[in-house]
């Protein structure tokens, strides 16, 4: 069993919790509102999960998740986090978040600006290519014929290491797309980006979960593009 932080608590933070829960984890969760707004959720979960501020959340969490909007990821507590594995499913939208020139120019990529946040912390970049709504449906036992893979990205071995355990334990295989730097490959526009776990022909808001083996999603990795290389 680990225990694990979650600062933010929302679509993604509240789904990997309900995982994470399901697969015999303990939680903390954690919002912007603070851990009284949280009572429905930590109700739903049960025992193996509570409610804490982020700088608990961050202190307890053996492996911690940020899964806030990408403008408050500088309010992350920095000091509860150091040595900690971080793993980040932020995505940068600039019509939603305004433009940040260096994610403009891909001169950098979100999960690197959270690295430089957090610099004794180990960035794992994980869950951000995938719609909330397709996390649970897609999730599956180790060794499921139809299990889908997340392409993760750090620059810490050992730190992919465990996160590759806790996603294999949530129901998730993985595929390694390199270090911190290689996560544009799976950024928003990207062929690895949410549409490679939809069912061809379905559309949002009416989209159905399609599962994606490792293969289909090294493809992906493989095919993605940006312009900074063009
Ligand atoms: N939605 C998706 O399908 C999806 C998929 C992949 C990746 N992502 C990315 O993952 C991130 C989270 O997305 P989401 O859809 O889960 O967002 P969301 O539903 O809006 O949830 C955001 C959570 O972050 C909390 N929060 C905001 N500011 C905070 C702070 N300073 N400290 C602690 N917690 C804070 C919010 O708490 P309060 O409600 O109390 O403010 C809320 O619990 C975003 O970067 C998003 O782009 C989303």
């Amino acid at each position: 069993m680990t225990t694990i932080g979650l600062i933010g608590s929302g679509h993604i933070g509240s789904a990997i919790a309900r995982l994470a829960v399901a697969a015999g984890h303990e939680v903390v969760l954690s919002n912007s509102r603070g851990p009284e707004t949280l009572a429905d959720l930590v109700a739903e979960l049960g025992p193996n999960a509570r409610a804490a501020t982020a700088q608990e959340a961050a202190a307890a969490g053996e492996i911690v998740v940020v899964t806030v909007p990408f403008t408050a990821y500088r309010q992350v507590p920095v000091e509860p986090l150091r040595g900690k594995v971080v793993t980040d499913t932020n995505n940068y939208y600039h019509e939603r978040d305004g433009h940040i020139p260096e994610l403009d120019d891909e001169s950098t990529t979100v999960s690197e600006l959270l690295q430089e946040h957090l610099p004794e912390s180990h960035v794992v970049k994980a869950f951000n290519n995938i719609n909330f709504a397709h996390i649970p449906p897609l999730a599956r036992p180790t060794g499921s014929p139809d299990r889908s893979a997340l392409p993760i990205a750090g620059d810490d071995t050992a730190a992919k290491g465990q996160v590759t355990v806790l996603l294999d334990s949530l129901g998730f295989d993985v595929v390694d797309a390199g270090p911190l730097a290689e996560g544009w490959r799976f950024q928003r526009d990207t062929p690895a980006y949410g549409m490679v776990y939809v069912t061809p022909g379905t559309t949002y808001p009416d989209w159905t979960a399609e599962p994606a083996p490792a293969a289909v999603v090294e493809d992906a990795l493989a095919a993605a593009t940006r312009s900074r290389d063009v």
